[in-house]
């Protein structure tokens, strides 16, 4: 057979290789499904291990470090002013990537996963064709569009490419520019910008809306606001972009705030103004599969897509954009295909802002309820009170739950805090198992510790916290 023009044959086709696909992959191979995963990528693990959360959280590390041995002074202990290797902290970051990255490439070669380079193309809905691969053309019993999302763009009559890098740009590192602009002040924006920052660049943030962060509630934003306030050139909220061009000596940027117009230059220009679906150039207007007017696949609670041979999870399939999201449509998806029985029906999702302080959150929002006209008693405990925040010289944290007012069942949790990220995944059980407030107010949890707080607010929510006085 001449190469170039083979067709291989699998039951399941995963398009692409990131936490939504090659956790599908992996589970339909455990339960017997013959499996094929394909991407354009040389490495499995997408835009999540390549260039977004892992490598993010590698260089929010170094920044956490930097900024925790200038704060160590109070507290006793002075380290000199830091020397950043920036080579160094790019090798650090890329040794992370590389061994995730290994790591996903052994288990599917354990798994007889077989890993196919190439962009797929659907030609119909049992066949998708290979481009840049040996391999021609893939039959499928049954396929799970798994591409993932890539960064929007402002129009380039606003700001034209060639001034701007999106995130995979910023988390390059290629040097630490000495000012950068960040646009959007989302997720994105608020990680990479206070990396920046902590690392010695000054930063200038521009956020259209009237506050940072607006998925998540204002009080749980706001000691990560403070802290970014005292990092930075300057947040400015309510801003209007009005153009940006390269000059020889940076990026030249005009925006507007509160009617007084700003006319700055930056060395560099990062744009972080949310994601957008890669739903587009797969061929998918020769199957059946429904794509929305936001880009979207549309599925139902299996994953499946209005053509049933096919599957759809992750960032392409809706939001919340998140990895863990996809991952867990993955296994759904895969076990749907395997023939048991499995829906995508989470109680709750957590959303983790990995700057310093942390932001996390899951289920409804303080907003969200009074939106939705819910009654909602809500206990918020201030770290202040709490020993373990005060022994770390972090008193800056909250932990609030929202419960139904009646009930008292848990309907949301929002934590601002160090390690907010690793202490709302309590949260998520609880609201997995429908725990009411004293569910959680009665669990013994360990003392000192700030996983303590959520019992606190929790108690709160039923009238009174040990370490509060009554309201
Ligand atoms: P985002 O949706 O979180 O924030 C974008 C921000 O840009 C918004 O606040 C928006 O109002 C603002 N904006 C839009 N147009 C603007 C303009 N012309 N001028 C100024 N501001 C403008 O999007 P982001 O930060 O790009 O992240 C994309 C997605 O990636 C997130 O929604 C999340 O799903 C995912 N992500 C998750 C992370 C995590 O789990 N820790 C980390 C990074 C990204």
């Amino acid at each position: 057979m001449v190469v170039g023009e083979l067709t291989e044959e699998t039951d399941l086709l995963v398009i692409g290789g990131g936490p939504g696909g090659y956790v599908a992959a992996f589970r339909a191979a455990d339960l017997g499904v013959r499996t094929a995963i394909i991407d354009e990528a040389a490495e499995l693990g997408g835009v999540c291990l390549r260039e977004g959360c892992i490598p993010s959280k590698a260089l929010l590390h170094v920044a956490h470090l930097v900024s925790h041995a200038a704060e160590a002074e109070k507290l006793g202990v002075t380290f000199g002013k830091p020397t950043i290797q920036i080579e160094k902290v790019r090798a650090f970051k890329q040794d992370v990537v590389k061994r995730l990255c290994d790591g996903v490439s052994t288990l599917a070669g354990k798994r007889n996963v077989r890993v196919i380079r190439g962009r797929a193309r659907f030609e119909d809905s049992r066949t998708v064709r290979v481009d840049g691969g040996e391999i021609a053309r893939i039959k499928f019993k049954h396929a799970i569009v798994a591409t993932g999302s890539r960064p929007k763009r402002l129009p380039e009559s606003l700001v034209p490419a060639d001034c701007c890098i999106d995130s995979s740009g910023a988390l390059e590192v290629r040097d630490l520019p000495a000012t950068l602009l960040v646009i959007g002040g989302g997720y994105i924006g608020l990680e990479l910008g206070q990396v920046y920052a902590s690392l010695g660049s000054r930063v200038t943030v521009v956020e259209a809306l009237d506050r940072l962060l607006t998925g998540c509630d204002d009080d749980l934003a706001r000691p990560l606001v403070a802290r970014l306030k005292k990092q930075c050139e300057a947040i400015h909220t309510s801003a209007k972009l009005e153009s940006a061009k390269a000059t020889g000596k940076g990026v030249e940027v005009q925006y507007s705030v509160g009617g007084e117009r700003h006319k700055e230059l930056f060395d560099r220009v990062l744009v972080s103004v949310g994601r957008q679906p890669n739903s587009d150039n797969l061929g998918l207007e020769t199957t059946k599969v429904v794509v929305n007017a936001r880009g979207f696949i549309e599925v139902d609670p299996q994953r499946r897509t209005a053509d049933k041979r096919i599957y759809a999870i992750g960032d392409v399939a809706g939001d919340p954009m998140l990895a863990h999201k996809a991952s867990r449509e993955g296994i759904v998806a895969a076990e749907a295909i395997a023939g048991h029985a499995a829906a995508y029906d989470p109680a709750a999702i957590p959303a983790v802002v990995y700057t310093d302080p942390e932001v996390a959150w899951c289920g409804l929002t303080e907003a969200d309820a009074r939106q939705k006209g819910i009654e909602i008693e809500i206990g918020k405990f201030a770290w202040g009170a709490s020993g373990r925040a005060i022994a770390m010289g972090r008193t800056d944290g909250m932990t609030k739950v929202i419960a139904d007012k009646k009930s008292r069942r848990v309907l949301g949790v929002g934590i601002v805090g160090p390690h907010a990220g690793d202490l709302i995944a309590e949260a998520v059980l609880a609201m997995e198992m429908a725990a009411t407030a004293e569910d959680l107010a009665m669990t013994i949890h360990p003392h000192p510790a700030t996983s303590e707080t959520l019992m606190e607010a929790a108690e709160s929510v039923l009238g009174s916290a040990i370490h509060m006085l009554k309201r």
